[in-house]
């Protein structure tokens, strides 16, 4: 997501927040801009793509001064483009944010009745203008944040400047890292630590619900409702590689530990517990549409395509529609039947792959709605679809997808919930227990990531394997379908998944002690089918690792059991599917794999 840097010092700072936004590139951006005080005024400059596009327009246009913010941007709500780029400017106040404002809807309409007006799509201009308007009431630059912060919802880290303050900039941190650096004479503030590293080591990490100034010579820590924080710097000792991996050995491992945070993005400013509902937002499907849709087709390659194979058992299950899921790669070579009546939805991380592109446009052609379950703002897909439902789960830079996969379960979960409740699928009573029980999904998350020592071991004790099944029935079926996909793409041990009731249709030919033998076996309506599974791999020797919410489960049957706090069936895919990646991740890091960049494989497929 989005970088921030900061900087109050004694040199230029033009090409030390350059420098610094330099060091945030690995967390993925579309445009970057800095603002930078020139002793009487704000000096903003900004510009859409790579970096080097802002270098060339500061080359063109230099900017000097010792204080300044910069920026880079991944886009959420609006286009990448540069009057989208950040920084946004009202008045005397430059902010620049990372994250999610989830009223903007509501604070943007009362601003604008104000006469306040916007210059972007952005959610962050309205700090702009909720900061100008507390400093014009009289409040310095930080109790101007303050007063802004009692009224925005959602995740974010702030920076802010003034023009009347050309030595200070102030600092809020909520859900998204914020991190200062504490320089002699020199202090920074960056969204991460390899932004600082060249200017020190010694680092404050900001809290949720905490605020910072910062001027040359000192920080001053508070939280927002106004109690002191006193917390000493902490010295950092990783390398600049280690540092851009927030501490990981790899990028997979960082976003597979990022998943409670991209599932609580991507259900931010969406849920409505009170009704058991979803917004709308940008999905362009209005209550009659979801009414009258006949039939939805999921459209999607790879590990989206999973994705999409459980999105059909959630939206039958869940919006009783029918439903089917498609390989993308498929679908235009057998004449399909689609129309007028028929909700496609595109399911993609990239938003880019050329044959789930070709198949959304061969279908829109025919007269379909097209809905983009995407990750990335205006990438292709988003732009050819009808409506948008973005997945938040940020940049995925190791080529096997972790954390867009199960942002993409979200967005379908929701998706359905959504459908349901409009169709007369889903009461208002079972939406409130269900989306209860989704906002509690990304804690128990936090709780599977906990036990990633107990699957490195596991990982160890098959490292060797030559081949590995993943059976799952139900709403595992698909779990385990990617499961194998994962093991196969970035430790390059053969990996079959087969929903369980087909194991005795050929795969138990293969069964042997030398065969890991990975099994769901969450508490459901399949589970004692699944035990059966168990048994008969049991009786060929095969070697069982059973992925389960409940210890008795699997018994003495298993030879290494793996668990997962219990939640509701519908979305136990959202966390059975961790233990899987890290199985993965750590047999091909055993193995000496490159995990981030396995062989034969790019991150976006753009070809056919
Ligand atoms: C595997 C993986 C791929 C992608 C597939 C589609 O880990 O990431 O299988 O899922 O190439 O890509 P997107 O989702 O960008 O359409």
């Amino acid at each position: 997501m989005c970088g921030i840097i900061g900087y109050v010092g004694n040199e230029e700072c033009a090409p030390i927040l350059l420098e610094g936004l330099r060091r945030l590139e690995y967390r993925g951006y579309d445009s970057a801009g800095v603002a930078v005080h020139d002793g009487t005024e704000l000096r903003v400059l900004r510009a859409a793509g790579k970096l080097t596009a802002l270098g060339d327009a500061l080359a063109r246009t230099p900017v000097h001064g010792t204080t300044g913010i910069g920026h880079t941007r991944w886009a959420t709500h609006g286009k990448p483009s540069e009057h989208n780029a950040h920084p946004h400017v009202s008045g005397g106040i430059a902010v620049v944010h990372n994250g999610i404002i989830e009223n903007h809807v509501e604070l943007k309409q009362r601003l604008k009745a104000e006469g306040r007006e916007f210059l972007s799509d952005t959610d962050t201009e309205i700090v702009a203008h909720l900061v100008d308007l507390a400093t014009q009431r009289g409040l310095d630059l930080f109790e101007a944040l303050r007063s802004a912060l009692r009224e925005i919802r959602g995740a974010y880290a702030i920076a802010v400047m003034s023009k009347s303050d050309p030595a200070r900039i102030v600092l809020a941190k909520n859900a998204s890292p914020l991190v200062v650096g504490i320089g002699d004479g020199v202090m920074l503030a960056a969204s991460d630590v390899p932004a600082l590293l060249s200017h020190t080591r010694d680092v404050i990490f900001l809290e949720d619900g905490e605020m910072a100034e910062i001027t040359r010579a000192k920080v001053r820590l508070e939280r927002v409702d106004g109690t002191r924080v006193d917390r000493a710097p902490v010295r950092i000792t990783w390398s600049l590689m280690q540092a851009e991996r927030g501490g990981y050995k790899h990028f997979m491992l960082k976003e597979i530990h990022e998943q409670p945070r991209a599932l609580e993005d991507t259900l931010r400013g969406r849920v409505v517990l009170e009704t058991g509902d979803f917004e709308a937002g940008e999905m362009g499907i209005g209550d009659d549409d979801a009414k009258t849709v006949k039939r939805v087709i999921l459209l999607a390659c790879g590990t989206s395509y999973h994705a999409a194979l459980h999105g059909r058992y959630l939206l039958e299950g869940l919006a009783r529609v029918p439903a089917v899921a498609e390989l993308a790669s498929e679908f235009r070579y057998r004449n399909p039947v689609v129309g007028p009546g028929d909700l496609v939805v595109a399911v993609s991380q990239s938003g880019e792959t050329a044959d789930t592109l070709a198949a959304a446009k061969e279908a829109k052609e025919r007269g379909a709605r097209i809905l983009a379950v995407v990750n990335v703002q205006g990438s292709a897909i988003a732009r050819m679809a009808h409506g948008t439902l973005y997945t938040h789960a940020g940049p995925e830079i190791g080529v096997a997808s972790t954390k867009c996969f199960t942002a993409q379960l979200a967005a379908l979960t929701m998706l359905s919930i959504y459908l349901g409740r409009r169709r007369g699928a889903v009461t208002r009573e079972v939406g409130v227990a269900l989306l209860a029980e989704l906002v509690a999904v990304p804690n128990k998350m936090r709780d599977v990531l906990a036990t990633a020592r107990h699957i490195e071991t596991v990982a160890r004790s098959i490292m060797h394997a030559r081949d590995a099944l993943f059976l799952g029935r139900g709403l595992s079926s698909a779990v385990a379908l990617e499961g194998a996909l994962k093991l196969k793409e970035i430790s390059y041990v053969h990996a079959e998944g087969y929903a369980g009731g087909e194991m005795k249709h050929g795969p138990l030919a293969l069964v042997d002690r030398d065969m890991p033998v990975v099994c769901l076996l969450p508490s459901d309506s399949t589970l004692e089918k699944m035990q059966s599974n168990v048994q008969e791999v049991r009786a060929r020797d095969g070697q069982v690792i059973a992925v389960v919410d409940d210890d008795k489960a699997a018994a003495s049957l298993a030879a290494h059991t793996l668990k997962v706090p219990p939640t509701h069936e519908w979305f136990t895919p959202l966390l059975t599917s961790i233990p899987l990646q890290l199985l993965s991740y750590y047999v091909a890091d055993l193995r000496g794999t490159d995990v981030d960049q396995p062989r034969n494989l790019a991150k976006t497929v753009t070809v056919e």
